[in-house]
């Protein structure tokens, strides 16, 4: 993992200064921002279930897309994920409302160190968190935490929605399953299989949300 790290960090670096000599003097740097999911297209992906209020943990559609956006847009910042692709943009939001009940619920019901927004149980915000060193800054006795208190750190400080996309397309086994996510319901499979594992049994229901929101999503 700290060594994929490294390697995509060079990566931007070597990047970074190739464009100083590929581009004009006078031409502003790039900016590159992948596409924003809108409310009404979110609003068709959930299919009826968008929450109307934000209390408590439920969080409406309008109030939870901003984070959502930043989250799959993150590439583009500080940190190196991104979903760069519809298929990866659907994985992560439509597991997201699988595990969630459609942004209902931020704690797992069975076990609440499990986020249902960050989609992962303790052992993988660890790993999550190890991954990002703008997020370790949360934690000021960081590198040791208290493992099962990590999802509540997550969500005082609005980055709930983060590992999930960062799950989606960096997390182990992860990236060339969700390299290849699209339209196919094997892709959606595969993906599922190799890189969240939730279980055969879940799998349908998973992929009847992916497959709505694939198709409301750009
Ligand atoms: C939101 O409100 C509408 C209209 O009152 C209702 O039909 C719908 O079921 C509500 N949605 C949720 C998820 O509660
Ligand atoms: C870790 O967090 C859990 C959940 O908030 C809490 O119950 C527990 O007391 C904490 N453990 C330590 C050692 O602080």
């Amino acid at each position: 993992m700290l060594h994929g790290i490294s390697t995509s960090s060079t990566l931007v670096y070597l990047a970074a200064v190739l464009s100083l000599f590929v581009l004009p003097a006078t031409a502003a740097p790039p900016r590159r921002r992948l596409p924003q999911i809108k409310l009404v297209q979110l609003e068709r992906a959930f299919a009826g279930h968008c929450p109307n209020q934000t209390i408590g943990e439920v969080v409406s559609c309008g109030e939870a897309l901003p984070y959502i956006n930043d989250a799959i847009g993150r590439l583009f910042s500080l940190s190196r994920y991104g979903l760069k692709t519809r298929g990866q943009r659907a994985a992560y939001v439509s597991n997201m409302a699988y595990e969630g009940a459609y942004l209902k619920y931020n704690r797992n019901l069975v076990n609440p160190s499990q986020g249902t927004r960050s989609i992962m149980p303790a052992v993988s915000l660890k790993a999550f968190v190890d991954a990002d060193s703008n997020v370790q800054l949360l934690w000021p006795t960081y590198p040791s935490l208290n493992e099962s208190a990590i999802v509540d750190v997550l969500i005082e400080n609005k980055a709930d929605f983060l590992p999930g996309a960062w799950w989606t397309v960096a997390g182990p086994g992860c990236s060339d399953v969700a390299a290849r996510l699209s339209k196919s319901e094997k892709s959606f499979v595969d993906w599922e299989k190799g890189c969240i594992n939730g279980g055969p049994e879940t799998i349908p229901a998973r992929l009847a949300i992916y497959k709505t929101v694939y198709h409301s999503i750009r």
